[in-house]
Protein backbone atom coordinates (compact mmCIF):
# COMPACT_ATOMS: atom_id res chain seq x y z
CA UNK A 1 0.00 0.00 0.00
CA UNK A 2 1.22 3.75 -0.67
CA UNK A 3 2.33 5.59 2.23
CA UNK A 4 -0.52 7.71 3.36
CA UNK A 5 0.36 11.85 3.91
CA UNK A 6 -3.20 12.68 2.42
CA UNK A 7 -5.18 15.41 4.52
CA UNK A 8 -7.44 16.28 1.64
CA UNK A 9 -10.23 14.30 1.29
CA UNK A 10 -10.04 13.17 -2.29
CA UNK A 11 -12.44 11.53 -4.36
CA UNK A 12 -11.80 7.63 -4.75
CA UNK A 13 -12.59 6.13 -8.23
CA UNK A 14 -12.82 2.92 -10.04
CA UNK A 15 -9.61 2.32 -12.10
CA UNK A 16 -11.90 2.18 -14.98
CA UNK A 17 -11.40 6.00 -15.29
CA UNK A 18 -7.94 5.92 -14.54
CA UNK A 19 -5.29 8.08 -16.97
CA UNK A 20 -3.63 4.73 -17.63
CA UNK A 21 -4.72 4.00 -21.06
CA UNK A 22 -3.64 7.75 -22.42
CA UNK A 23 -0.08 7.49 -20.42
CA UNK A 24 0.79 4.73 -22.08
CA UNK A 25 -0.12 6.13 -25.75
CA UNK A 26 3.05 6.26 -27.63
CA UNK A 27 3.25 9.77 -28.84
CA UNK A 28 2.83 10.75 -25.16
CA UNK A 29 5.51 8.29 -24.07
CA UNK A 30 7.58 10.31 -26.36
CA UNK A 31 6.46 14.23 -24.84
CA UNK A 32 7.60 12.53 -21.42
CA UNK A 33 10.68 10.85 -22.76
CA UNK A 34 11.76 14.40 -24.02
CA UNK A 35 11.36 15.54 -20.34
CA UNK A 36 13.31 12.89 -19.10
CA UNK A 37 16.22 14.04 -21.36
CA UNK A 38 15.63 17.60 -20.30
CA UNK A 39 16.25 16.37 -16.67
CA UNK A 40 18.87 14.56 -17.09
CA UNK A 41 16.87 11.60 -15.25
CA UNK A 42 19.30 8.63 -16.09
CA UNK A 43 22.26 10.72 -13.92
CA UNK A 44 20.27 11.15 -10.78
CA UNK A 45 19.95 9.25 -7.37
CA UNK A 46 16.75 10.74 -5.95
CA UNK A 47 14.01 11.87 -7.83
CA UNK A 48 10.56 12.40 -7.11
CA UNK A 49 7.67 11.72 -9.87
CA UNK A 50 5.07 14.56 -8.66
CA UNK A 51 1.47 13.86 -9.67
CA UNK A 52 2.92 10.58 -10.93
CA UNK A 53 -0.86 9.06 -11.68
CA UNK A 54 -0.99 5.47 -12.78
CA UNK A 55 3.30 5.89 -13.12
CA UNK A 56 4.16 5.93 -16.42
CA UNK A 57 6.30 8.29 -16.11
CA UNK A 58 7.79 6.41 -13.41
CA UNK A 59 7.90 3.92 -15.99
CA UNK A 60 9.94 5.81 -17.91
CA UNK A 61 12.00 6.89 -15.49
CA UNK A 62 13.25 3.68 -14.43
CA UNK A 63 14.15 2.64 -18.38
CA UNK A 64 16.34 4.98 -18.14
CA UNK A 65 18.23 4.97 -14.74
CA UNK A 66 22.25 4.12 -14.90
CA UNK A 67 22.34 2.58 -11.63
CA UNK A 68 19.03 1.85 -10.65
CA UNK A 69 20.31 0.00 -7.34
CA UNK A 70 21.79 3.00 -6.19
CA UNK A 71 18.63 5.17 -6.99
CA UNK A 72 15.44 6.21 -5.43
CA UNK A 73 11.84 7.25 -7.18
CA UNK A 74 9.54 9.12 -4.91
CA UNK A 75 6.09 8.55 -6.95
CA UNK A 76 3.94 11.23 -4.97
CA UNK A 77 -0.03 11.43 -6.08
CA UNK A 78 -3.27 12.36 -4.05
CA UNK A 79 -4.87 9.76 -5.76
CA UNK A 80 -5.35 6.17 -3.93
CA UNK A 81 -7.25 4.78 -6.94
CA UNK A 82 -4.05 6.00 -9.60
CA UNK A 83 -1.36 4.76 -6.77
CA UNK A 84 -3.07 1.31 -7.01
CA UNK A 85 -2.68 0.86 -10.12
CA UNK A 86 0.91 2.23 -10.22
CA UNK A 87 1.58 -0.22 -7.38
CA UNK A 88 0.17 -3.19 -9.15
CA UNK A 89 2.58 -2.01 -12.62
CA UNK A 90 5.57 -1.34 -10.69
CA UNK A 91 5.23 -2.26 -7.22
CA UNK A 92 7.20 -5.72 -7.91
CA UNK A 93 10.10 -4.35 -9.38
CA UNK A 94 13.12 -5.18 -8.01
CA UNK A 95 15.68 -2.78 -10.34
CA UNK A 96 14.87 0.20 -8.21
CA UNK A 97 13.48 1.67 -4.72
CA UNK A 98 10.38 2.91 -5.21
CA UNK A 99 8.43 4.74 -2.46
CA UNK A 100 4.74 5.22 -3.65
CA UNK A 101 3.68 8.46 -1.65
CA UNK A 102 0.20 9.24 -1.67
CA UNK A 103 -0.15 13.33 -1.16
CA UNK A 104 -1.03 16.59 -2.33
CA UNK A 105 1.46 17.77 -4.33
CA UNK A 106 0.92 21.42 -2.05
CA UNK A 107 2.02 19.00 0.69
CA UNK A 108 5.57 18.34 -0.66
CA UNK A 109 7.76 19.58 2.16
CA UNK A 110 6.48 16.65 4.27
CA UNK A 111 5.60 13.89 1.86
CA UNK A 112 9.33 13.10 1.60
CA UNK A 113 12.03 13.34 3.85
CA UNK A 114 15.31 14.87 2.86
CA UNK A 115 16.74 16.23 -0.34
CA UNK A 116 16.38 15.02 -3.98
CA UNK A 117 18.29 15.82 -7.38
CA UNK A 118 15.56 15.65 -9.52
CA UNK A 119 11.45 16.77 -9.96
CA UNK A 120 9.61 15.46 -12.92
CA UNK A 121 6.37 17.03 -13.04
CA UNK A 122 4.05 15.49 -15.79
CA UNK A 123 0.99 16.86 -17.02
CA UNK A 124 0.03 18.22 -13.96
CA UNK A 125 1.56 21.58 -12.84
CA UNK A 126 -2.06 23.24 -14.38
CA UNK A 127 -3.74 21.65 -11.83
CA UNK A 128 -2.53 23.92 -8.82
CA UNK A 129 -3.62 27.29 -8.23
CA UNK A 130 -0.76 28.25 -6.36
CA UNK A 131 2.29 27.33 -7.95
CA UNK A 132 4.21 29.88 -6.11
CA UNK A 133 4.08 27.77 -2.93
CA UNK A 134 4.77 24.89 -4.70
CA UNK A 135 7.84 25.66 -6.87
CA UNK A 136 9.06 27.28 -3.25
CA UNK A 137 8.16 23.39 -1.49
CA UNK A 138 10.17 21.97 -4.93
CA UNK A 139 12.99 24.70 -4.17
CA UNK A 140 13.75 23.68 -0.78
CA UNK A 141 13.86 19.64 -1.84
CA UNK A 142 16.25 20.23 -4.58
CA UNK A 143 19.80 19.61 -3.60
CA UNK A 144 22.17 22.41 -5.05
CA UNK A 145 22.45 21.13 -8.24
CA UNK A 146 18.66 19.85 -8.56
CA UNK A 147 16.71 20.11 -11.41
CA UNK A 148 13.09 20.49 -11.69
CA UNK A 149 11.42 19.61 -14.80
CA UNK A 150 7.77 20.29 -15.83
CA UNK A 151 5.52 19.32 -18.90
CA UNK A 152 1.59 20.68 -19.52
CA UNK A 153 -0.48 20.79 -22.65
CA UNK A 154 -2.48 23.25 -20.66
CA UNK A 155 -1.40 26.50 -20.67
CA UNK A 156 -2.08 29.47 -23.00
CA UNK A 157 -1.27 28.60 -26.23
CA UNK A 158 -1.74 25.16 -26.26
CA UNK A 159 -4.93 24.76 -28.30
CA UNK A 160 -3.97 26.19 -31.83
CA UNK A 161 -6.81 27.92 -33.63
CA UNK A 162 -7.41 25.44 -36.55
CA UNK A 163 -8.08 22.87 -33.51
CA UNK A 164 -10.89 25.15 -32.72
CA UNK A 165 -13.48 23.97 -34.91
CA UNK A 166 -12.69 20.49 -34.13
CA UNK A 167 -13.68 20.59 -30.17
CA UNK A 168 -16.61 22.70 -31.11
CA UNK A 169 -18.05 20.28 -33.28
CA UNK A 170 -16.66 17.09 -30.72
CA UNK A 171 -18.55 19.19 -28.22
CA UNK A 172 -22.06 19.83 -30.17
CA UNK A 173 -21.49 16.07 -31.15
CA UNK A 174 -21.41 14.64 -27.93
CA UNK A 175 -24.10 16.85 -26.32
CA UNK A 176 -26.52 15.45 -29.15
CA UNK A 177 -25.59 11.79 -28.08
CA UNK A 178 -25.84 12.68 -24.69
CA UNK A 179 -29.35 14.05 -24.93
CA UNK A 180 -30.70 11.52 -27.42
CA UNK A 181 -29.11 8.36 -25.44
CA UNK A 182 -29.36 9.04 -22.01
CA UNK A 183 -31.76 12.10 -21.96
CA UNK A 184 -28.47 14.02 -19.73
CA UNK A 185 -27.03 17.30 -20.14
CA UNK A 186 -24.20 18.65 -18.37
CA UNK A 187 -25.08 20.56 -14.94
CA UNK A 188 -23.17 23.85 -15.10
CA UNK A 189 -22.79 24.28 -11.01
CA UNK A 190 -21.03 21.39 -11.03
CA UNK A 191 -18.40 22.90 -13.29
CA UNK A 192 -14.99 22.69 -12.21
CA UNK A 193 -13.00 25.53 -11.04
CA UNK A 194 -11.93 27.12 -13.94
CA UNK A 195 -7.87 26.91 -13.79
CA UNK A 196 -6.17 29.86 -15.30
CA UNK A 197 -3.64 29.00 -17.81
CA UNK A 198 -0.29 30.88 -18.34
CA UNK A 199 1.23 31.47 -20.89
CA UNK A 200 5.27 30.02 -21.57
CA UNK A 201 6.23 33.96 -20.71
CA UNK A 202 4.31 33.68 -17.60
CA UNK A 203 5.86 30.17 -16.74
CA UNK A 204 9.65 31.26 -16.71
CA UNK A 205 8.70 34.57 -15.08
CA UNK A 206 7.42 32.39 -12.19
CA UNK A 207 10.15 30.29 -11.96
CA UNK A 208 12.80 32.88 -12.32
CA UNK A 209 10.90 34.53 -9.30
CA UNK A 210 10.94 31.42 -7.29
CA UNK A 211 14.43 30.95 -7.04
CA UNK A 212 15.04 28.66 -10.58
CA UNK A 213 17.28 29.52 -13.51
CA UNK A 214 15.44 28.53 -16.50
CA UNK A 215 17.70 25.63 -18.31
CA UNK A 216 15.49 25.47 -21.44
CA UNK A 217 11.80 26.46 -22.06
CA UNK A 218 10.01 24.72 -25.16
CA UNK A 219 6.63 24.33 -26.97
CA UNK A 220 6.59 21.64 -29.01
CA UNK A 221 3.74 21.06 -31.88
CA UNK A 222 2.57 17.36 -31.00
CA UNK A 223 0.17 15.48 -33.46
CA UNK A 224 -2.61 13.81 -31.16
CA UNK A 225 -3.85 11.00 -32.83
CA UNK A 226 -7.71 9.94 -32.60
CA UNK A 227 -6.29 6.90 -30.11
CA UNK A 228 -5.51 10.22 -27.40
CA UNK A 229 -8.67 11.60 -27.60
CA UNK A 230 -10.71 8.56 -27.35
CA UNK A 231 -8.53 7.40 -24.39
CA UNK A 232 -8.60 10.92 -22.52
CA UNK A 233 -12.26 10.90 -22.79
CA UNK A 234 -12.23 7.85 -20.54
CA UNK A 235 -10.31 9.93 -18.10
CA UNK A 236 -12.41 11.21 -14.97
CA UNK A 237 -11.01 14.92 -14.90
CA UNK A 238 -11.11 15.25 -18.58
CA UNK A 239 -14.65 13.80 -18.57
CA UNK A 240 -15.75 15.92 -15.43
CA UNK A 241 -13.70 18.95 -16.75
CA UNK A 242 -16.04 18.81 -20.53
CA UNK A 243 -19.14 17.43 -19.01
CA UNK A 244 -19.86 18.65 -15.36
CA UNK A 245 -22.34 16.63 -13.22
CA UNK A 246 -22.62 13.76 -15.67
CA UNK A 247 -22.12 10.07 -14.57
CA UNK A 248 -18.50 8.91 -15.74
CA UNK A 249 -19.79 6.15 -17.79
CA UNK A 250 -22.78 8.54 -19.55
CA UNK A 251 -19.74 10.99 -20.71
CA UNK A 252 -17.48 8.54 -21.74
CA UNK A 253 -19.33 7.05 -24.22
CA UNK A 254 -20.85 10.43 -25.24
CA UNK A 255 -17.51 11.99 -25.93
CA UNK A 256 -16.19 8.68 -27.41
CA UNK A 257 -19.29 8.27 -29.54
CA UNK A 258 -19.31 12.08 -30.42
CA UNK A 259 -15.11 11.85 -31.41
CA UNK A 260 -15.35 8.88 -33.71
CA UNK A 261 -18.30 11.06 -35.55
CA UNK A 262 -16.51 13.78 -35.94
CA UNK A 263 -12.71 11.93 -37.05
CA UNK A 264 -14.89 10.36 -39.66
CA UNK A 265 -16.99 13.14 -40.94
CA UNK A 266 -14.03 15.33 -41.20
CA UNK A 267 -12.00 12.54 -42.49
CA UNK A 268 -9.04 13.72 -40.15
CA UNK A 269 -6.35 11.05 -38.39
CA UNK A 270 -4.86 13.72 -35.92
CA UNK A 271 -5.63 17.14 -33.79
CA UNK A 272 -2.79 19.23 -32.79
CA UNK A 273 -1.90 20.03 -29.49
CA UNK A 274 1.04 22.54 -28.14
CA UNK A 275 3.26 21.03 -25.16
CA UNK A 276 5.09 23.34 -22.93
CA UNK A 277 7.87 21.72 -21.63
CA UNK A 278 10.61 23.92 -19.10
CA UNK A 279 13.74 22.45 -17.09
CA UNK A 280 15.42 24.71 -14.39
CA UNK A 281 18.21 24.73 -11.94
CA UNK A 282 17.75 25.89 -8.16
CA UNK A 283 19.40 29.30 -8.42
CA UNK A 284 21.83 29.40 -5.87
C1 LIG B 1 -2.98 14.12 -16.11
S1 LIG B 1 -2.51 13.07 -14.81
C2 LIG B 1 -0.76 12.87 -15.14
C3 LIG B 1 -0.17 11.63 -14.49
C4 LIG B 1 1.31 11.36 -14.81
N1 LIG B 1 2.16 12.46 -14.44
C5 LIG B 1 1.49 11.04 -16.28
O1 LIG B 1 1.87 11.94 -17.03
O2 LIG B 1 1.22 9.88 -16.66
C6 LIG B 1 -2.50 14.19 -13.44
C7 LIG B 1 -2.26 13.54 -12.10
O3 LIG B 1 -2.10 14.58 -11.13
C8 LIG B 1 -2.73 14.18 -9.94
N2 LIG B 1 -3.04 15.38 -9.16
C9 LIG B 1 -3.81 16.42 -9.52
N3 LIG B 1 -3.82 17.36 -8.55
C10 LIG B 1 -3.02 16.90 -7.56
C11 LIG B 1 -2.64 17.41 -6.29
N4 LIG B 1 -3.05 18.58 -5.86
N5 LIG B 1 -1.82 16.65 -5.53
C12 LIG B 1 -1.38 15.44 -5.96
N6 LIG B 1 -1.71 14.91 -7.15
C13 LIG B 1 -2.53 15.63 -7.94
C14 LIG B 1 -3.97 13.42 -10.40
O4 LIG B 1 -4.44 12.55 -9.39
C15 LIG B 1 -3.42 12.68 -11.61
O5 LIG B 1 -2.94 11.41 -11.27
Amino acid sequence: MPDSNDTTNTTDTSEEYSFNAFSNLPFYRQVNARLLDLAEVGRQRRIVDLGCGTGGVTKLILDRLQSAKDTVIYAVDHSASALRDAVAELGGRRDAVIRFVQSPVQNLKTAISGDVDAVVYCNSIHYVPDKKNLLAQIREKLSPNGVLAINTSFFDGSHPPESEEFFRRWLMRSLRILKREYGMMPDASQKVESRQHLSQQQYESLFEESGFTILKSEVADIDVPESGWFHISGFKDWIEGVLPGVPLDAGRQALQKGLSQVFEERQIVTIPRRWLSISAARTN
